[in-house]
């Protein structure tokens, strides 16, 4: 895949799987009822936990795991050999037969142009095909901002122009009027959930594993400026989020679901 792609670190990122799996579930709870989809596609599916998951749910279908990160899909294929591991970007991607099920969980705040790409994966959709899609709220949350700050204050901030910067979500009503020409039964809900998080800089190590990796590919092959970077947002983040008096870190975090079946 292209260099624009940041580099992900799979062991990093699932140091948290029970907070970061919560959400998917809770979008899973939410597909129709008596649903037997033969076209599955998770899109940035990462390690693949959610499309094994979707593969023992619908035996039948044809489940497809899509992801730009080679290093993700080398764990999703020791997962489920049942599956369809697909390396690619979404951004380009078409399926061979339209979709019943598109599932992306946590990828599509990665990519810009959310009118075209949300009207285009629409059109993948079968008749009463479903898209099923969790994305965080994570622009004005605190962690973020901090992250931002510190990208644009130190000496690193010229090094960070290439950086794929993660795009702002569009306001739940937008997601409806792209979607409404195409689908109907479109449910869309916004959820703040307290991660409770465990371990010293928490939520520098939460970060580390998604937010933060555009910026620590460009800071790869530099690791005296890496940590000094990663020691400037870890002083503000860890100020920010005091430790519980049982040691525990808490994290808001809010994430925005949309749920809509094709005409
Ligand atoms: C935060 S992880 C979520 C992974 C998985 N869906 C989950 O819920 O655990 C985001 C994933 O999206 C993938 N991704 C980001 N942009 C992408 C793109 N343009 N095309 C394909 N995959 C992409 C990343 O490689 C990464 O594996």
């Amino acid at each position: 895949m292209s260099d624009a792609f940041p580099v992900w670190d799979p062991r990093q990122y699932n140091r948290f799987e029970a907070q970061r799996d919560r959400a998917a579930l809770d979008l899973l709870l939410r597909l129709p009822e008596d649903f037997a989809p033969a076209e599955v596609w998770d899109l940035g599916c990462g390690t693949g936990q959610h499309a094994a998951l979707l593969k023992r749910r619908h035996p039948a279908a044809h489940v497809h795991g899509l992801d730009a990160s080679a290093t993700m899909l080398d764990q999703a294929r020791a997962l489920s050999v049942e599956v369809d591991w697909v390396i690619g970007d979404i951004a380009a991607w078409s399926p061979a037969r339209p979709a019943d099920l598109l599932f992306a969980n946590a990828s599509l705040q990665w990519l810009p142009g959310h009118e075209a790409l949300f009207r285009r994966l629409a059109e993948n959709l079968a008749p009463r095909g479903v898209l099923a899609v969790q994305m965080p709220q994570s622009w004005d949350t605190q962690h973020h901002r901090l992250m931002r700050k510190t990208v644009a204050e130190g000496p690193w901030a010229y090094l960070f122009e290439t950086a794929t910067a993660r795009v702002q979500v569009m306001t739940a009503e937008a997601y409806y009027d792209v979607l409404s020409p195409l689908c109907d039964d479109i449910d869309i809900w916004a959820t703040t959930y307290l991660h409770v998080l465990s371990g010293d800089d928490a939520v520098l190590e939460w970060m580390k594993g998604t937010a933060l990796r555009p910026y620590l590919t460009v800071l790869a092959d530099d690791p005296p400026m890496r940590e000094a970077f990663l020691k400037a947002l870890g002083e503000r983040l860890s100020a920010a989020f005091p430790r519980r008096t049982d040691g525990a870190t808490l994290l808001p975090f809010p994430r925005l679901f949309l749920v809509a079946q094709r005409r």
